[in-house]
C-alpha cells in the first residue's frame, strides 16, 4: 500500500478530520486527499463528509485497506484474494530488501505446511506471512515461532475460543488442530537476515472442507458463528509486534497457554525419538522432557500428545 494512503487511513482512524487538516498533515493538495478518500469509498469504506470533516462510518470486512485501518503495529499490508502461498510471496519481498510487511490472502492455491506437507487454504481462513528483520543471532530465531503461536492464541482467545498451544506451534481446541505456523529464515551464522512467520488459521471454514487425515476445527465451528477476520488479524499482528522484542514474555505466556506441559509426549526428529513427560520450555523454544527422571532437551521435531495413563 502506498505510504500516503496508509497515512490517510491512520488519520481517519483517529476520528473526523477535515480535508484541509489532512492535506496540511500529509503535505499534499486537497484534491489529492479527495482522490484518496474516493479510492477508499470504492474499496468499500463508508466515509461521510460533514461539518467536522471526513468521518468513517463503516469499514469493509477484509482486504488491504480494511486491515491497515486502525492497525496499531508498524506492518505494511499486502492483500491478495488468491495467491499460491503467502510465505512464497513474502520470500520474494525479502529478496527486494523489504521488512515489516504482512502478506495476507483470502485463499491459497499452493499453501505449504511443516515438513513440506500441503496446507489446505480455502476462502474464509486466515492465511498470512509476516516478514521482518530482527537484529538477533541466528540461534535465537526459534523464539519467533513461539511468539507467533502466542500472538495467534491470544487473538483467538479474544474471539472467545479457548485455544491451547501444542509444542512448538500448533493451536488446538481439545485435540483438534485450529492453526499451524511455518517459519522460514535466512541469515549468516551469527546474524539473522530475515524471518518469515506464516500463520494458517482455520477461521470461517467448515471443518468438513479440510483434509480428513488429522482432526481439525475452525473458529466458526467452535463459536457457532463467523469471526471478524479483520479484527482477528489486527489483534494477532499487534500481539506479535509487542512480543517479538520480549522473549521472556513469549516464554511466560507460552507456558500459560500450553497444553503440552505436564503431558506424556513422543517427539520425533529424524531417526531420534524421545518419549516422556513434557516439563518445560526453554529459550529459544526447546522442549524439556523428563525421561525416567532424566531431563532431555529437544530443539525441534514432531510432537505427539500421548494418551494419559
Ligand atoms: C503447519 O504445518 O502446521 C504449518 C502450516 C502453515 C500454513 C501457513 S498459511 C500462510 C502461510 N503460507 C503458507 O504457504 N504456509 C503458511
Amino acid at each position: 500500500m502506498q505510504e500516503t494512503r496508509r497515512r490517510v487511513l491512520d488519520a481517519l482512524a483517529d476520528g473526523p478530520v477535515t480535508g484541509t487538516a489532512l492535506a496540511d498533515e500529509l503535505g499534499v493538495s486537497r484534491a489529492a486527499v479527495w482522490k484518496h478518500v474516493e479510492a477508499l469509498r470504492e474499496a468499500g469504506f463508508e466515509i461521510e463528509s460533514g461539518a467536522d470533516g471526513y468521518a468513517v462510518r463503516s469499514v469493509p470486512a477484509y482486504g488491504e485497506a480494511a486491515l491497515a485501518y486502525g492497525l496499531e503495529a508498524p506492518f505494511a499490508v499486502e492483500y491478495h484474494d488468491e495467491i499460491g502461498s503467502t510465505n512464497a510471496r513474502a520470500r520474494e519481498l525479502a529478496g527486494t530488501g523489504a521488512g515489516d510487511v504482512v502478506v495476507v490472502a483470502d485463499r491459497q492455491t499452493g499453501g505449504r505446511g511443516r515438513l513440506d506437507r500441503a496446507w489446505a487454504s480455502p476462502s474464509g481462513g486466515v492465511w498470512l506471512s509476516i516478514l521482518f528483520r530482527p537484529d538477533v543471532p541466528t540461534a535465537h530465531a526459534p523464539v519467533f515461532t513461539l511468539a507467533a503461536a502466542v500472538a495467534a492464541a491470544r487473538a483467538v482467545r479474544e474471539a472467545g475460543v479457548p485455544a491451547t498451544i501444542k509444542w512448538p506451534n500448533d493451536l488446538l481446541v481439545g485435540d483438534r488442530k485450529l492453526a499451524g505456523i511455518l517459519t522460514e529464515m535466512e541469515g549468516e551464522a551469527d546474524r539473522v537476515e530475515w524471518v518469515i512467520v506464516g500463520v494458517g488459521l482455520n477461521a470461517n471454514l467448515d471443518p468438513w472442507d479440510l483434509p480428513a487425515e488429522r482432526p481439525a476445527t475452525s473458529l466458526q465451528a467452535e463459536r457457532g458463528d463467523p469471526v471478524d477476520r479483520r479484527v482477528l488479524v489486527q489483534r494477532l499482528l499487534e500481539a506479535f509486534d509487542d512480543l517479538r522484542d520480549d522473549p521472556d514474555a513469549v516464554l511466560d505466556v507460552w507456558r500459560e497457554y500450553a497444553s503440552t506441559l505436564g503431558r506424556r509426549v513422543r517427539v520425533t526428529a529424524g531417526d531420534r525419538t524421545v518419549e516422556g513427560e513434557a516439563v518445560d520450555v526453554t529459550f529459544p523454544g526447546s522442549l524439556v522432557i523428563d525421561v525416567d527422571g532424566e531431563r532431555v532437551t529437544v530443539a525441534a521435531g514432531d510432537c505427539e500428545h500421548l494418551r494419559r495413563a
